[in-house]
């Protein structure tokens, strides 16, 4: 049987035909009108699903439902996104307007980031693991927590917003407009913003050189640290311990067995992780004590939302049932 998952990013919507081992068969993205009123947006999805499953020569009665992660506030059982900053969603009833739209019976909706958590806990670098929080780093910051065994989403699944904990009181503002949010020091959004500035103070920097080719982006300052470049060097030091500040305030509140990192900039790989292990292992509470915490890229990569998105229709065995 093949689900369909549907990655609601600030950038692309992405889709993708999912089958019960969690390994996706073709998948289609079309970018995202972050701003445009929301009925748009959702049909934006509606024709991306519908695209796909002509391209497999399939309509939605051939699949076992549409799963979608989406940011931002989700009242899961209602099928309502409350609202996302980064997108214009505000209570918009996404899984009835799926519904209507595509002719689907079974459509479900949940987080992106609990849809990533979800899909890295039952195929990617989560399974076996009780307690891990997975944090996924793009145009916000989102993050799933597992404790014991099981989702920890908060009243109404209004929770596990750990992109909006506040790391620097008073600090940078942040796009949902509080001031000091981890989005708004460790998100890529943010990693450009430093760049840029770290550009302006230092014409000499080999990051103009590489922006010049395909704009400033979240992976220029990785590209020109690589080339010897010490201000780019700078910024990503100072970026990685931003993410990490806030994975420790994650570690000394649910201590899990393994973090996952996700989004884009998971595939710098060892660059990004290996300092970030250092650095979680320097600072959480008494680690010479407690029991280590491994840190992970996600295995699913920037796949991990849409697979996740599609386990929250797949009928699971109950011992895998997190949500
Ligand atoms: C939203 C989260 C979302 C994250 C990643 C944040 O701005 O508040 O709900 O999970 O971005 O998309």
């Amino acid at each position: 049987m093949y689900y369909v998952g549907v990655d609601i990013g600030g950038m692309s919507l992405k889709a993708g035909l999912v089958d019960e081992r969690g390994v996706i068969s073709a998948s289609k993205a079309v970018p995202t009108r972050a701003k445009a009123p929301s009925e748009e947006i959702v049909s934006d999805l509606a024709g991306l699903v519908a695209s796909l499953l002509e391209s497999e020569g399939l309509t939605v009665k051939d699949i076992g439902g549409i799963g979608i992660g989406s940011p931002g506030s989700v009242n899961d059982a209602a099928g309502t996104v409350r609202y996302s900053c980064n997108i214009n969603f505000r209570m918009t009833p996404i899984v009835a307007m799926l519904k209507e739209a595509l002719g689907a019976d079974r459509v479900a909706i949940s987080n992106d980031a609990n849809c990533a958590a979800l899909g890295e806990t039952l195929f990617g670098a989560g399974r076996g693991a009780k307690n891990s929080v997975t944090v996924t780093l793009g145009t916000g910051i989102g993050t799933g927590i597992v404790a014991d065994g099981r989702l920890v989403t908060g009243n109404g699944s209004a929770g596990a917003e750990g992109g909006h904990m506040c790391i620097a009181y008073g600090g940078e503002l942040c796009g949902c407009g509080k001031r000091g949010c981890y989005e708004a020091y460790a998100s890529v959004s943010a990693l450009i913003r430093q760049t840029e500035r770290a550009m302006e103070a230092h014409p000499e920097s080999l990051m103009h050189e590489i922006a010049k080719e395909e704009g400033v982006n979240g992976k220029t300052a990785f590209i020109a640290m690589k080339r010897g470049d010490k201000v780019a060097k700078e910024v990503v030091d100072t970026y990685i311990g931003y993410v990490g500040a806030g994975m420790v305030n994650f570690a000394n509140i649910f201590w899990p067995e393994v973090f996952i990192v996700g989004g884009a900039i998971s595939r710098e790989g060892d660059t990004l992780i290996l300092p970030l292990r250092e650095y979680i292992a320097a600072n959480i509470h008494s680690a010479a004590y407690n029991p280590p915490i491994e840190v992970v890229a996600a295995t699913l990569g920037g796949d991990a939302g849409i697979v996740g998105a599609a386990a929250l229709v797949m009928e699971r065995p109950p011992r895998a049932k997190l949500h």
